[in-house]
């Protein structure tokens, strides 16, 4: 049974972590097949944003811990593991985690390494590795203290605490908090509108946001300027600004 599921939805195309029996553990499979996923979906225009999903119980419970327990560090640093985790920093169209219940260790570290996480009232996060004697290595201690903070990742990546969706919303790692009944319908909303923007925009300002925790101000603003340049060269601009003007709803063409 395929361990990635693919719908799509108009513009948007929902990927389903399948291996709910392990609460979606990410297993060198599983990533295998979710990074070529994505890669393919990020190669299609058609697709203007991608919705990462898992199940109601878990977005997913880390790295498949048999697995890495049958590893040794040398083998990991040999492998392939890293590579995957690069490319998925690759995906330009817009990625978005929808997270409903355990968003845990490499769980939490995917949803980070999205551009947006929305996540149901169930959602809970976080870094569980010391107690496991290992450390996070995919983001979870970057990004999360780039998203929060030291003060709250030293406290989730050293007590191995849990973070619940409304905490994860305040401490600034989630963008939205979605009903418990209706988090995948809503997040679907949510990449609708996303899909429904110009794409090229759309990943020129994705990419400007991220340089806000690369660079320094002065070279980040540079790069916000030359993107806004650019995108003025763009058909979608003169269709976005002339629909404003025509007072008619803009039709993107991702050119
Ligand atoms: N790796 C491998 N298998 C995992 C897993 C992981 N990260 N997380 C859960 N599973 C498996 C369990 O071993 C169990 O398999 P089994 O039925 O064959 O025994 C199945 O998924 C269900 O998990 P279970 O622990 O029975 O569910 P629960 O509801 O009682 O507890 C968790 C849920 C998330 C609290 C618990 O599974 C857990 O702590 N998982 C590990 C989290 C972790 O440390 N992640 C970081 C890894 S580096």
């Amino acid at each position: 049974m395929a361990l990635v599921l693919l719908e799509r939805e108009g513009a948007v195309v929902v990927v389903t972590l399948n291996r709910p029996e392990k609460l979606n553990a990410l297993s060198e499979p599983l990533m295998t097949e979710l990074v070529s996923a994505l890669e393919e979906l990020d190669a299609d225009p058609e697709v203007r944003c991608i919705l990462l999903a898992g199940s109601d119980k878990a977005f997913a419970a880390g790295a498949d811990v048999a697995e890495l327990a049958a590893f040794s560090g040398p083998e990991l640093y040999a492998g392939r593991r890293v590579e995957r985790w690069d490319a998925l920093r690759r995906v330009r169209t817009p990625l978005v985690a929808a997270v409903s219940g355990f968003c845990l260790g490499g769980g939490c570290e995917l949803a980070l390494a999205c551009d947006l996480i929305l996540a149901s009232e169930t959602a809970v996060f976080g870094q569980p590795e010391t107690g496991l004697g290992i450390i996070p290595g995919a983001g979870g201690t970057q990004r999360l203290a780039r998203a929060a903070g030291k003060a709250l990742a030293m406290d989730v990546v050293l007590t191995g605490r849990r973070l619940s969706a409304e905490e994860a919303r305040s401490a600034g790692l989630v963008a939205r908090v979605l009903p418990a009944a209706s988090w995948l319908a809503d997040a679907k909303a949510v990449t609708a509108e996303i899909a429904a923007k110009a794409p090229l925009a759309q990943r020129l300002a994705a990419e400007s946001i991220d340089r806000a925790f690369e660079s320094p101000l002065t070279a980040g603003l540079d790069y916000e300027r030359r993107s806004l340049e650019l995108t003025l060269a763009t058909d979608d601009a003169q269709e976005g600004l002339q629909a404003f003007l025509e007072k008619r709803e803009p039709r993107f063409r991702g050119s």
